[in-house]
Formats: structure tokens, C-alpha cells, sequence
């Protein structure tokens, strides 16, 4: 009998092509989930490769060199992309976020970039145009990226300590590499820049302070994340996680706060600001307070499927829709019929994940079975 291994992470998620319906919603229609959210966010992950190995989120011990990353003609072109994109902006996607993996990894990302750039609302309003990334490579990217369109960036930074930043990225990446990275971008006029640490107790909670003294005064938002359990690699448990209330405690305990508005509704982020003016701090507290009422987000791997949900174990294939399958006897689609399809998707959508957990006291209830991976559909 032939043995097959199956690595702990395969990237052939389960993935069902989503049928066409009779009907597809006009452009700019509102297009509502069951829970009446509207489709306002798509995050878009470029590649499944990173040059980091933060141990959250890409084990060495897994992410090696036995690992099988995809082969580039799995991956979307960037043509293909951008008509996935604007099907998503004629249903009413406002905002693309480009993720990873690591996205500056994926050479000319600058000119997807420029292609989504030009992509209009139905009232003929451009898109918001944002990316996440590691800022490796920012410094050398930020300009152009810039020039083809991007708006700002959002930088993953996890402590101000060289020493601990080169640990916990395990690559021994140094920390004034990023900081580079993040004046380039600022340099650049991809502003405001936000800089994202996830918080782990025992690991770099003991940096929130050094990360605030570090950026007051510098222009940049500085938002503390809840360490999640996303993906089946971690090995996350609860009392590693430093709720944001206990986080905005530490901080109080030496700087006075003061709280701000939201900006838009669904939004991740509860937003202060030190008294002073001098930082913006954001808490996102997606394990003890979540934030799935509001969720208008939807996720596109690199290889075009469809996620509802950051801890969905299941997407819907828009590449066979793309390019057919004459295999599982797909055929390819035109604009109308990719635009009803994903509609279709997204009205059925009924996920929730980090309410339900909260509901059943912080550890998940089911085994994560074949939930994706962070890097596989970014943050
Ligand atoms: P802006 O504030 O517009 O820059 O974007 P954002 O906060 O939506 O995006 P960002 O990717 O910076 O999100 C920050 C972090 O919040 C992510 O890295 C995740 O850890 C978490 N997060 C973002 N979206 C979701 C979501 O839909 N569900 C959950 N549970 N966590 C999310
Ligand atoms: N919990 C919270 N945030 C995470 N990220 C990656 N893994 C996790 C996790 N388990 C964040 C990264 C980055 C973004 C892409 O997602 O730090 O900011
Ligand atoms: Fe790479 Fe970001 Fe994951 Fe770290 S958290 S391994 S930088 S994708
Ligand atoms: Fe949205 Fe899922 Fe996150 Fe809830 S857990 S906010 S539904 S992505």
C-alpha cells in the first residue's frame, strides 16, 4: 500500500467552488451576510512565504526546509486579482488590505499595487489601499510602493529590544532594520504608519512600556494585540494571553489615557491616546471582547480562496471560477457571473468564531482540525 505523509499544515484546505446563482446584485449594491453585516474589508495575501519565523505564527520546527510552499502557477496572477478585487469593490468593499505571508516578498507587488489603485466604487471613489507587512524590506520599497498607489502601511513589530525582537522573529532579524523600515515608509508619505505587537505574557509583555516610550512623538499608531489562537501550529493557550483590560491597567499605571471615538464602525481597534497627545495607542482585544458583530471582513489567499472568517476551516475556490476546472467540471466565468457567485457567498455567511469561543470561556470546545493558517491568509 502506497503511504502518503500529510504535513501538519497542507495548504489544500478543503475549498468548495461556489455555485453561480440565476441573479447577480447590480454594481454598488449592498450585499448583507445572515447576521445583516455588509461587505466592506477584502484582506488579499500575495504569498504563503515569509522570511520570518515568529514562532506563533511560522514554526521553524514546521515552516523548514522540507516545507512545501505553493508553486508559483498556484498562485493568483495579479490580473487574476484584480478582477477578484473588482467584483469585491462593485459589491461594496471599501478598503483592500494586502497581507502574506510576507507581501513585499511577491516580486512587483508594486505593480498589483498600481492595479488596484485604479479601481473605482460604484460612485466612482477610489478605494482605501493599505498593506501589512514585517517592514524587512520597507526601506527599499517604501518609495515606490507609494508612488503606485499604496496609502499606508501597517508594520508587525513584537518589542522595541533588539535582543527579544531577534528571538521572537527567529531569523535573528534586527530590530533597526524595521525602524528603518518604518521612517522610509513615513519618509515616504505612507501615513498614518501603524505599528501592530502582538502580546504574549512571558514572552515580550514585559516591552509595551519600551514600545511606547519608543514611539511617542514619532507619528506612528502603536495597537497591542491580543495573542489569538488562529491556525494549528501554535500551540496557543489562554494564560497566554494579557487581556487588553489587564494591558490598560499596565499602561494606566504609568501614563495618563484618555479615550477616543472610533473611526469607522467594525473596527478592530479600541483607540487611546496618551493625555499628552504624543501617541496613539490602539487595543485590539479579539480574544476577551470580540468584535464579530461588526465583522464586514473577508479574506482571499494567494491562491484565490475565499475565507469568511480568520478561523474558518473552510473556503470557497474563486480560482476555479477564474480559470475553470475542467477536472471537477468548473468552467471558467465572466465579471457578472464571479460578481453573483461571491454575493451568494457572503449572504449564506453566518460566521462568528470569536464570540461563540468567548461564549465557551476562552479554550475552543472542537479540536482546530484544518483551520488555516495566519500565513496563509495574513492577519
Ligand atoms: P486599520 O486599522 O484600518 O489599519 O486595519 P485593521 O485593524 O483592520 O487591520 P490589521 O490588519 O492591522 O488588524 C490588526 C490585527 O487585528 C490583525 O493582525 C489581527 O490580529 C486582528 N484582526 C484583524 N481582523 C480581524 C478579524 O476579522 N477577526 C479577528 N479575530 N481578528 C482580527
Ligand atoms: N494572534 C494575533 N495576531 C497575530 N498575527 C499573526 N499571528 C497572530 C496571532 N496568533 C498578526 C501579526 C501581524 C498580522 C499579520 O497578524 O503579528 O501583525
Ligand atoms: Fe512572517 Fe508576519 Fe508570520 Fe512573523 S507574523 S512569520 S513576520 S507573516
Ligand atoms: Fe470576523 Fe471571524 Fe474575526 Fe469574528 S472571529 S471578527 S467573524 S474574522
Amino acid at each position: 500500500m502506497s503511504e502518503r505523509t500529510i504535513s501538519l499544515v497542507d495548504h489544500r484546505y478543503a475549498a468548495s467552488v461556489p455555485a453561480v446563482p440565476a441573479q447577480t446584485p447590480a454594481p454598488g449594491s449592498t450585499v448583507l451576510d445572515r447576521l445583516g453585516r455588509p461587505l466592506h474589508d477584502l484582506r488579499i495575501s500575495v504569498t504563503d512565504r515569509c522570511n520570518f519565523r515568529c514562532k506563533y505564527c511560522m514554526p521553524k520546527e514546521i515552516f523548514d526546509t522540507q516545507y512545501e510552499f505553493l508553486r508559483h502557477d498556484e498562485l493568483l496572477r495579479f490580473e487574476e486579482i484584480e478582477r477578484v478585487a473588482r467584483s469585491f469593490v462593485e459589491l461594496g468593499v471599501r478598503k483592500l488590505r494586502i497581507t502574506g505571508g510576507e507581501p513585499l516578498l511577491r516580486r512587483g507587488v508594486e505593480d498589483l499595487i498600481g492595479m488596484l489603485a485604479r479601481l473605482r466604487g460604484a460612485d466612482g471613489s477610489p478605494v482605501e489601499l493599505t498593506m501589512t507587512t514585517n517592514a524587512s524590506a520597507l526601506a527599499r520599497k517604501a518609495q515606490a510602493l507609494r508612488a503606485a498607489g499604496l496609502q499606508r502601511v501597517t508594520v508587525s513589530l513584537d518589542a522595541i529590544d533588539d535582543a527579544v525582537f531577534r528571538r521572537m522573529n527567529d531569523v535573528d532579524f534586527p530590530v533597526a532594520t524595521v525602524l528603518e523600515g518604518i521612517r522610509a515608509a513615513q519618509a515616504a508619505g505612507l501615513s498614518p504608519v501603524k505599528v501592530n505587537m502582538v502580546v504574549q505574557r512571558g514572552v515580550n509583555d514585559h516591552q509595551v512600556l519600551p514600545m511606547i516610550e519608543h514611539f511617542r512623538g514619532s507619528g506612528v499608531v502603536l495597537r497591542f494585540i491580543e495573542y489569538m489562537d488562529v491556525g494549528t501550529t501554535n500551540g496557543w493557550r489562554m494564560n497566554q494571553v494579557v487581556p487588553a483590560a489587564e494591558l490598560l491597567q499596565h499602561i494606566e499605571a504609568r501614563h495618563r489615557l484618555r479615550a477616543l471615538d472610533p473611526n469607522v464602525v467594525g473596527e478592530t481597534a479600541e483607540r487611546w491616546t496618551l493625555d499628552d497627545g504624543s501617541l496613539e495607542i490602539g487595543l485590539i482585544s479579539s480574544v476577551t471582547r470580540a468584535f464579530c458583530r461588526d465583522c464586514n471582513r473577508a479574506r482571499l489567499s494567494m491562491e484565490g480562496k475565499l475565507y469568511l472568517c480568520l478561523f474558518a476551516a473552510h473556503g470557497h475556490d474563486l480560482r476555479a471560477l477564474l480559470r475553470g476546472d475542467a477536472q471537477r467540471g468548473v468552467a471558467a466565468v465572466d465579471d457578472h457571473a464571479l460578481r453573483g457567485a461571491i454575493a451568494q457567498v457572503w449572504n449564506a455567511r453566518a460566521d462568528r468564531y470569536s464570540e461563540l469561543r468567548g461564549a465557551h470561556g476562552g479554550e475552543h470546545g472542537e479540536p482546530a482540525a484544518r483551520r488555516v493558517e495566519m500565513s496563509y491568509i495574513g492577519g
